[in-house]
């Protein structure tokens, strides 16, 4: 199953999301109208199609993702293909290299090899951002299953970063942090939709008990802070 819903009308592609997070983004790495910017696992592009018009850039931002999308942004060089593929074919260099919340589908040879791909992809001042979620005291809206995958999942995130942080001492670590204002029955639907990989391989069963299990647990409104690990690289 793939991840088609992640960002399918959720906060993730409010306008509000989308604006907090370049202005984020803006803070850690300077860019201007002639930066180049490669997104991989972009999804729907949204971000760097935000980016494109904020910094009034002179070449769209390219983005691949191994799932196309009807609704991509129109403002992105859209390419379907897997990551380690294209940076292996391709002799472009950027000035921004953005990886957020895609180098978890990979295995750690895969996550080796696309980091090093990605260096040698890299102007002279040209940065990797890789954001992954908040590894201790997520907030995320959970039933028990769910949960239970959550942490798994993020022992794994763990590793992920121990891992980098290893292989590049200098790499440093910021957090983004974004308070979310969501309806149950709105935050249900994405969980109906399978929003987040944890819920890809649950039974239709499963999603039903979980989503009986939040309707119990939570208001009619949910609060809470959607938190990022921010690691960045240099050339
Ligand atoms: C959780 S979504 C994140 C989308 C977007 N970066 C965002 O934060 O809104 C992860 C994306 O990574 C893509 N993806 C997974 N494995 C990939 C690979 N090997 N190469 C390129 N994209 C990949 C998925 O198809 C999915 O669109």
């Amino acid at each position: 199953m793939s991840l088609k819903n992640w960002d399918n009308k959720t906060w993730l592609s409010s306008k509000r999301y989308i604006q907090s997070f370049n202005s984020f983004l803006i803070k850690q790495i300077k860019l201007n109208t002639n930066s180049h910017i490669l997104d991989i696992g972009c999804g729907r592009g949204k971000i760097i199609g935000s980016l494109y018009s904020k910094l009034r850039l002179k070449e769209k931002p390219t983005g691949i993702d191994i799932e196309i999308h009807k609704d991509k942004d129109k403002r992105i060089n859209f390419k379907k293909i897997d990551a380690i593929r294209y940076l292996k074919n391709n002799n472009k260099k950027f000035d921004l290299i953005l990886i957020k919340q895609t180098i978890h589908f990979l295995s750690f040879k895969e996550i080796k090899k696309l980091i090093s791909l990605c260096k040698t992809k890299l102007k002279k001042e040209g940065k990797i951002l890789i954001f992954t979620l908040e590894t201790s005291k997520n907030e995320i809206p959970t039933f028990l299953l769910m949960k239970k995958k959550l942490k798994i999942s993020l022992n794994r995130d763990k590793k992920i970063i121990l891992l980098l942080s290893k292989l590049y001492p200098s790499i440093k670590k910021r957090k983004f942090t974004f308070k979310v204002r969501i309806l149950i029955k709105k935050y249900i639907q994405m969980i109906n939709n399978r929003y987040i990989s944890i819920l890809l391989n649950m039974s239709k069963n499963q999603i039903l008990k979980g989503i009986d299990e939040i309707n119990n647990k939570y208001r009619k409104t949910l609060i809470f802070n959607d938190k990022l690990i921010c690691l960045i690289l240099n050339k």
